[in-house]
Formats: structure tokens, sequence, C-alpha cells
């Protein structure tokens, strides 16, 4: 049997990441490019949406697509994939192969917020994007899942649609 050890790593010092991070990706040659040209440093939000799934349970395949493509082009035409001088955080997205909730989908969560939303159409990411993104409103008709620290801490009951 495995017993965990509680003993500090000094390799892991997550005090000392950051600079340890930097001097990684500088390491990485060609990477530290693909780094700063995607503005990971500057991702305050994932967006997780299952579509184009290999076993496609939660909706069709088309729907999905229609969703992600939809995101995808919406993220583009706001700005919101990349960090701006005016606004240097940015919003990433990966499409997800199946979130294993698999019914009344597309779904998607929102990370750090964890909140989880299901019947994800073109039109409610739209009012995704409006409300979440840009108003940290929570769009209460499709939330599936709202974590208890981020219902009572970053999303009171004035800011919920
Ligand atoms: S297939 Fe969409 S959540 Fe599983």
């Amino acid at each position: 049997m495995v017993t965990p050890s509680h003993d500090p790593d000094p390799n892991n010092d997550l005090a000392s990441f950051p600079d340890a991070s930097v001097d990684l990706v500088d390491e990485l040659g060609g990477m530290s490019i693909a780094v700063k040209a995607l503005g990971i440093d500057c991702i305050t939000r994932h967006i997780f949406l299952c579509a184009d799934a290999s076993k496609p349970k939660c909706v069709d395949r088309e729907s999905s697509l229609k969703s992600w493509d939809y995101l995808k082009r919406r993220l583009q035409e706001l700005q919101l994939d990349r960090p701006q001088s005016e606004r240097p955080n940015c919003v990433f997205r990966t499409k997800a192969n199946c979130l294993r909730l698999c019914q009344n989908g597309p779904i998607m969560v929102i990370y750090p917020d964890g909140v989880w939303y299901h019947s994800v159409s073109p039109t409610v990411v739209e009012e995704i994007i409006q409300q979440h993104l840009l108003c940290n409103k929570i769009v209460s008709r499709y939330v599936l899942h709202v974590p208890t620290t981020v219902w009572q801490n970053e999303f009171d009951d004035s800011r919920i649609k």
C-alpha cells in the first residue's frame, strides 16, 4: 500500500512556479511563441462544449457543431479569444468529445466558474456570451449546476438573469 507523503516537495513549490514556468517556456523555444500567440497567461475563462462527439448522445452531431461553430465565430468577432490593450484577459474554448452528462445537450461548462449549461444552441451560446462572459450573470434558464461558492461569492442573486 502506498501512503501519500505530506512532506513538501521542493520541486513543486507553487510560490516559485511563475518564474519556473517562464524559464520552462523559454527552454522550449518554439513553444514560447505559441504560448504568447495564444495569450495563455491572459486566459481567465475556459469553455468546454460537447461537440462532434464520437458517440453523440446528448444531441445530434450536426446541432452540436452548429453551436461550436457559433461559439468560435462569436468569440473571434467580439475579440474575446485574445487579449486586447483595453481588456488584457481572454477566453479559451475547447471542443469536448463528451462531458459525461449525455442528455439535453449540447452541454457546456465554464471554468474556473464551474457553471454547467444544457441545451446550448447557438441562441443560448449568444445569451451565455452576453450575460455570463460579458456581464458575470448566470443564464439561469439553462443552468445544470453552479458551485455553491460561485453562487454565494461571485454571482449573487441580483446578478442572475
Ligand atoms: S455526448 Fe455530450 S455530454 Fe456526453
